[in-house]
């Protein structure tokens, strides 16, 4: 048995600070206000609370162990939800959601619900940042118990972690993962689905919700999008047009 908790705390120690966090931390601390979808355990905010923004700062995730992290930094507001249910307008400068969060908006209701939620939150001309992972890259083929990682986690016990793929359906992909005693047997296993959309298709899902695409790249260093780029990092603003969704 490994907890909620001991999970979200682990998550932190499996993903430390990297350069995507590099990337979406300039932007956070050149807006005024800013709405983190998906924070997780809160690491973005943390640091630019850290790093002096004195402005607005928001939180919110669907994950009650992750946020109780997170509400550790009191000067923040926290929010238990999901995208799909946020419920402020024409509040923020700048929406962002990072460590392939928006993966996880799996369903076209759900990722059309959650764009039309986030458009509603940005003030005029406010921004949305995020990244999915590049679906020609196919990072789900590494997902495989040869790629386990051995970690002593924050209460000195060794676990591993494994991945496995169940399926692949269209643009969806299927995986567990699984916590275990080093050498040993199985604590937990969580299940997830993650979209992997396209360039088209992710277009045609930020213009139906009132977005536009202002910078597009293939990795953290701005790098120029192509076929081999790992990731779609986006930033798109929120247009003058009414949605169509
Ligand atoms: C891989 S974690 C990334 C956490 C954090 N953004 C980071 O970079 O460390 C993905 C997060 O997305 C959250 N999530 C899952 N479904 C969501 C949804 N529908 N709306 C908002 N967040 C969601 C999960 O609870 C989880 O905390």
């Amino acid at each position: 048995m490994y907890s909620d908790e001991e999970a979200a705390a682990l998550y932190e120690l499996l993903n430390p600070w990297g350069p995507s966090d590099d990337f979406y931390l300039a932007l956070v601390m050149d807006a005024k206000s800013v709405l983190d979808i998906g924070c997780g355990t809160g690491a973005l905010l943390h640091r630019a609370r850290l790093a002096g923004h004195a402005g607005r700062l928001c939180g919110v995730d669907p994950d009650a162990a992750s946020l109780d992290i997170a509400r550790r930094q009191t000067e923040i507001e926290w929010r238990l939800c999901a995208a799909s249910s946020l419920a402020w307008h024409r509040e923020f400068d700048l929406a962002t959601m990072t460590g392939h969060a928006f993966q996880a908006l799996a369903s076209d209701d759900e990722l059309r619900a959650s764009l039309s939620a986030i458009r509603r939150t940005l003030a005029d001309g406010g921004r949305f940042a995020f990244e999915t992972r590049n679906p020609l890259a196919r990072a789900w083929e590494r997902w495989n118990p040869a790629n386990a990682i051995d970690v002593v986690d924050a209460s000195g016990r060794p676990v591993r972690i494994s991945h496995q793929v169940e399926s692949v359906v269209g643009d969806v992909v299927t995986f567990t993962e699984t916590t275990s005693e080093s050498g040993g047997g199985p604590l937990r296993v969580d299940r997830a689905n993650l979209r992997f959309l396209d360039v088209d298709a992710l277009a045609s899902f930020l213009t139906g919700a009132g977005f536009e695409i202002e910078e597009q790249y293939g990795d953290w260093r701005r790098g120029r999008l192509t076929r081999e780029s790992p990731e779609i990092v986006t930033i798109a603003r929120a247009g003058d047009t009414r949605p169509t969704l």
